[in-house]
């Protein structure tokens, strides 16, 4: 007898255990291991708050001290990974060259098929410390410029936005990209994060797992959306026109980018601290009328579909903010890969430890008994 019940897209379901995000979507509540978002955000670093996922408790100073030198000792790329780079079409999309990239890097493992946690740790490490290197030297290669070597002088987020730009940023923007990276860390069972573990639950390589992942998040209605919401807010010529820019795309029945989720029916909470801090930003860097429209699509979409627990998500106050920081536009998913290696490879680590294969089942709506007809006779 079948048991099994269909629900489209997997909503509703519960296909693991976590201990790492938790999420209430109708009081907009996003915890790491139980520490509300907004705290991390506005008092953790990105290395410290990645430790803490991968171990599960937050870290004394000499762990911390010890867990940041290691991922500043990993910066660079492996000579032959950074010719493989180099040789890439210029033309190329960022998110192509990362997801490509990561997936080369197992190569220059000499045991990438290691899933005991010790192995998985150590090859996590590697990941979330060159994944900024290969995105900004892919970035200085395509554009004709020489490649910036990582400092180790500078944290994660700095050291990012140094090797993008050539100059050390400012502390508040590094301070900006460093809270944007915890924001954007973990977040539960999207579909990167259960691509990562699906493939990590057949006892793959963790490479093949964050490939995946990368493959996924790049889609217009996951992390793809943020590049979605800067196009659009630059077909929006004034604030005046979001107005009626916003309620003719509703009339097509067109999504907005940056706006729904599958689990929030109410606020994102991490559009809440992105949307403060975009404000700042804005105001910081004569970029304000790209908050104030913004702020006035946010005012249609409330009007119009608040009712149907439609709110922005992390994407939309993001692209304001990446701009801001002065990322590229085709940077803005990629940055997101940055911040989202450290969740998947928690997950990673979760999944193993406690492995089942996913294998859902599926409702085959196809003819039965069918004649196979010889080629001639079709
Ligand atoms: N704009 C307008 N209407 C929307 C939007 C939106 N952004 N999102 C959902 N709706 C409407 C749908 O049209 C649908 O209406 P209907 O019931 O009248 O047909 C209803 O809300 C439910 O939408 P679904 O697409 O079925 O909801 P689902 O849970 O499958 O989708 C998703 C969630 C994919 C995020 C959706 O809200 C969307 O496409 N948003 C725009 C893309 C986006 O911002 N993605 C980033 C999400 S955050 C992240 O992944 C990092």
């Amino acid at each position: 007898m079948h048991m099994a019940t269909y629900s489209k897209g997997l909503e509703g379901v519960i296909a693991a255990e976590t201990k790492l995000s938790f999420i209430d979507g109708e009081k907009g509540v996003l915890e790491y291991i139980g520490i509300p978002i907004g705290e991390l955000a506005s008092k953790s670093t990105f290395e410290e708050t990645v430790l803490f996922l991968w171990d599960g408790h937050l870290p004394k100073a000499p762990a911390l001290r010890e867990f940041t030198t290691q991922v500043r000792d990993r910066y660079e790329l492996p000579p032959a990974l950074e010719a493989m780079l180099t040789s890439l079409p210029k033309t190329a999309e960022p998110m192509h060259a990362v997801r490509t990239l990561v997936s080369a890097l197992g190569m220059f493992d000499p045991k990438p098929d290691a899933i005991d946690h010790a192995s998985l740790r150590d090859k996590a490490l590697t990941i979330l410390a060159v994944v900024p290197t290969i995105l900004a030297y892919f970035h200085r290669y395509r554009k004709g410029m020489a490649l910036v070597r990582p400092d180790k002088n500078f944290g994660l987020a700095e050291n990012f936005l140094y090797m993008l730009n050539g100059v050390r940023p400012t502390p508040t923007m590094a301070r900006a990209m460093d809270v944007c990276l915890i924001l954007h860390a973990d977040h539960g069972f999207n579909n990167s994060t259960f691509s990562a573990r699906s493939i990590a639950s057949t006892e793959s390589d963790i490479y093949s797992a964050i490939t995946g992942a990368i493959g996924s998040l790049r889609g217009p209605l996951h992390g793809g959306a943020n590049e979605g919401v800067m196009k659009m807010l630059n077909q929006i010529p004034t604030v005046a026109d979001a107005e009626k820019f916003i309620v003719d795309k509703l009339t097509k029945k067109d999504k907005i980018p940056g706006f729904g989720h599958r689990v929030y029916k109410s606020y994102d909470p991490r559009a809440a601290h992105l949307k403060s801090l975009a404000e700042q930003l804005a105001r910081d860097t004569g970029n304000i009328s790209l908050f104030e429209k913004s702020t006035a699509i946010e005012g249609v979409m409330n009007r119009e579909k608040a009712a149907k627990g439609i709110y922005p998500n992390v994407d939309f106050y993001s692209a304001t903010t990446y701009h801001c920081i002065g990322l590229p536009l085709d940077m803005f998913t990629p940055t997101f890969v940055i911040a989202r290696a450290g969740g998947w490879s928690a997950h990673v680590m979760e999944q193993l430890a406690n492995n089942r294969l996913f294998r859902p089942d599926v409702d085959y709506t196809g003819p039965h008994a069918v004649a196979y007809t010889a080629i001639e006779g079709r």
